[in-house]
């Protein structure tokens, strides 16, 4: 590679890296390394990634001179960044950025290739093609690598969704029904502008297609445009798409053909010529007068605007007009502006705005225009319960799952979406769309990729102080108590409040009791664990050996009634032995509800966690473990089930082992019983014949009751109900 040729384009890939919301990491004569999506947040990371990368190799094989040959590998996943001051200078180490210096090396130059995390993450919005696997140094056996083919162009983020197959819609009547009136009102010549806000996921999108689609054919000039959060600073960008639907201008359309077509449209619609240039100007096509070229930068930007207002108008003269523009958080300015005036001005004419946006935009920009504001919350349990219905299916094994989905995305239709695919996609689910089994055992409902790098977006917005405590919340699972975050976040007080404000207006934690405690939560539990999986591992125990103290502190008079809590955080703090006292205790309680499985559940976990840890006194713990397991067992598998063997014969073996007599007593009592119920009353009165030698002289009463009722039922199951007394007894006697 001649070094003349290599300054140049490590300059132009710079600047391709930052106008695509990327940072540089490092940058040589021999290679670049660039990261999306941190420092700086970024949503759609991955396929902005992929889009650069394509752009640098066709920069590469553009080059003028020495031909340059590139390798470009992407990895997506977790990093760890420095806190430099500037964001520009920011270090970001971690896996991806290793993986993706390892794949560089791989021997297929000039060809993108991306692993199997960038392929699920960016979703729909790339074109990939699955390689053959590829030897080189490093290379993991069974790894897939993708090479990324092109990128899905011209598409809004609500085409990319609905590739896949689109739930039902459910609820959102009354969403729909102000639609309808505002329409109507637009149809009668009072213009009406109808902002949709809510958090991403909700259905912005949804109910507004739904709207539109609804319209018929000819009824109205349906126009609409999307931001993208690249979007930011460049003019125009939303308004000149609207404008190519408008002039059916396809997204890569040369510059003659496109000119071509406007200027065919405009003679076709009689549309005013005095809009011709200022219209051309913001399509970015060459302009009819000379005279344009000669007024100053603002003074053009002026007519632009006013042009697309006045052209909308008169469209609206001939028949009615829906503009629906999408995702106004991330709309440049003179876009923005555009659609403020013609909200303003629309009140007169047949038109009808629809504008979608998350809650932190500000709409200041149209507030003068007083817009019909639609607040999408989530859906109601109900809802949700339907959509759950249709994406999983009703068999009743799956009861636990419906639960776990609802809590964990709380009426968010792309959540449930999302997470189902994933359990899908990862195994855990098999089968088809709303027919699916569970394969195994489900510990936690994990955060589908796509959602994840929604939430690290937002998380990302947050300051310093407000990502702390979020970070220390998400420590907690269920209800936070107030005072114990502000301690463990331990801010000076007015920062803490602060924080804590910001968190509950960007909707991420709700207070959900006020008296005689605060108590916090998080608003989905799916961004409670996106934001816990944030935390380095070593800071995370810490944190949980923090919270576990705090909540036993706080709950002091009902431990009881927290016990699983407390287990989930012993066990995260890796307190194994604490994890099992508090896993017994809720195994129990669950017993007491005839929560049968749950309660093996967490019986068996508790046996893992003592054994897998080598605990001190592990045998001792065990056997309270398997005797409340045999009692279980015979509630949920049916008194004659072999499991409930094995869990007193090994409650025996324990004792036997510990010297521990008295729970000798219910183990073998246990065992005695099975047998009895499974037709071998002979081994049970052998048994019960054990245990009595063993109890003679301990005088405890309430043994004494047990062995008589034992002998008794054991005896008249033999055919000898008139021998009532003990065997050991009548010997002795
Ligand atoms: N009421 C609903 N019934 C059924 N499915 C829904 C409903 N609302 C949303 N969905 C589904 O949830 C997914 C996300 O919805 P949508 O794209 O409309 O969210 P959004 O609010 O526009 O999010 P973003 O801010 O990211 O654009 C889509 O697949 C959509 O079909
Ligand atoms: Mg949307």
């Amino acid at each position: 590679m001649a070094l003349d040729a290599v300054d140049p384009l490590l300059s132009r890939a710079t600047e391709l890296v930052q106008t695509n919301g990327g940072t540089i990491l490092a940058a040589s004569e021999t290679g670049l390394t660039a990261s999306f999506g941190a420092p700086k947040p970024l949503e759609d990371h991955a396929a902005f990634a992929c889009r650069t990368a394509l752009a640098l190799r066709q920069l590469a094989a553009a080059q003028a001179g020495p031909a340059i040959s590139i390798c470009i590998a992407l990895d997506t996943g977790n990093v760890v960044v420095s806190d430099a001051p500037e964001p520009d200078r920011a270090e970001v180490r971690g896996g991806p950025v290793s993986v993706a210096h390892l794949i560089s090396q791989a021997p297929r130059p000039d060809r993108v290739i991306a692993t199997e995390r960038t392929h699920s993450s960016a979703g729909g919005f790339v074109t990939m093609r699955e390689l053959a696997p590829l030897v080189f140094s490093g290379a993991k056996s069974g790894q897939k690598l993708y090479e990324v083919v092109e990128i899905n162009r011209g598409r809004s983020r609500w085409q990319l969704r609905t590739e896949r197959q689109l739930s039902p819609l459910v609820g959102r009547e009354m969403q729909l029904q102000m639609l309808n009136k505002a329409w109507h009102d637009a149809c009668d010549g009072e213009g009406q502008t109808v902002m949709i806000v809510g958090d991403p996921g909700l259905g912005k999108s949804r109910i507004t297609q739904e709207f539109v689609g609804a319209i018929p054919c000819g009824d109205a000039e349906n126009l609409e445009a999307g931001a993208l959060e690249t979007n930011l600073r460049s003019g125009f960008v939303v308004i000149r798409k609207a404008l190519k639907e408008l002039f059916a201008v396809g997204d890569m359309e040369a510059s003659p053909a496109a000119l071509d077509k406007v200027l065919a449209a405009w003679s076709a619609r009689g549309l005013d010529q005095r809009l011709l240039d200022p219209i051309l100007a913001i399509m970015e096509l060459p302009t009819q007068e000379a005279l344009w070229m000669a007024l100053t930068g603002p003074e053009r930007s002026r007519r632009m605007q006013q042009a697309a207002v006045a052209l909308l108008l008169s469209l609206a003269g001939v028949r009615p007009v829906v503009l629906l523009v999408e995702d106004l958080h991330w709309i440049d300015y003179e876009s923005e502006a555009i659609l403020a005036r013609l909200a303003q001005t629309a009140g007169g004419g047949r038109i009808l705005l629809i504008l979608t946006c998350r809650p932190d935009y500000d709409r200041s920009a149209f507030a003068a225009a007083r817009p019909v504001e639609i607040r999408l919350s989530g859906l109601s349990p109900i809802e949700s319960r339907s959509l759950i219905d249709f994406l999983v299916g009703r068999d009743s094994a799956l009861d636990g799952l419906r639960e776990s989905l609802s809590e964990a995305c709380r009426g968010n239709a792309l959540f449930l979406e999302e997470t189902v695919r994933n359990l899908a996609e990862t195994g855990k689910l098999e089968g088809q769309p709303g027919r699916y089994r569970l394969t195994g055992k489900l510990d936690e409902i994990v955060v589908p990729s796509n959602i994840r790098s929604l939430i690290d977006a937002r998380f990302e917005r947050l300051d310093i102080d407000a990502k702390r405590v979020a970070e220390v919340a998400s420590v907690f699972g269920g209800e936070i108590p107030l005072a114990s975050l502000s301690r463990m976040v331990a801010l000076p007080e007015a920062r803490f409040d602060a924080a804590l404000r910001s968190l509950k207006n960007a909707d991420l934690l709700v207070e959900v009791q006020v008296f005689p405690d605060v108590l916090l939560r998080f608003k989905h539990g799916l961004i409670r664990n996106a934001i816990s999986e944030r935390i380095m591992a070593t800071a995370l125990v810490e944190l949980h050996r923090t919270a576990l103290a705090e909540l036993k502190a706080c709950y002091a008079d009902r431990l009881e009634e927290h016990s699983e809590r407390l287990a989930r955080h012993a066990q995260e703090a890796q307190l194994w032995e604490e994890a099992a006292t508090h896993l017994l205790i809720s195994a129990q309680r669950a017993i007491k509800r005839s929560a049968y499985s749950s309660a093996l559940e967490q019986l068996d976990l508790g046996i893992e966690l003592l054994r897998a840890n080598e605990v001190a006194g592990a045998d001792e713990h065990e056997i309270d473990f398997q005797l409340a397991k045999g009692a279980a067992l015979m509630a949920a598998r049916g008194w004659g089930s072999r499991d409930i063997l094995a869990a007193f014969q090994r409650a025996e073996e324990l004792c036997q082992k510990t010297g521990d007599k008295e729970r000798l007593f219910t183990a073998l009592r246990g065992r005695a019983q099975y047998y009895m119920i499974s037709g071998k009353p002979a081994a049970a009165q052998e048994l019960a014949s054990r245990w009595v030698s063993l109890m003679n002289g301990q005088g405890d009463p309430g043994l004494a009751i047990e062995s008589e009722y034992m002998f008794w039922t054991n005896n008249f199951f033999l055919g000898e109900p008139a021998a009532p007394r003990p065997p050991a007894k009548r010997q002795s006697a």
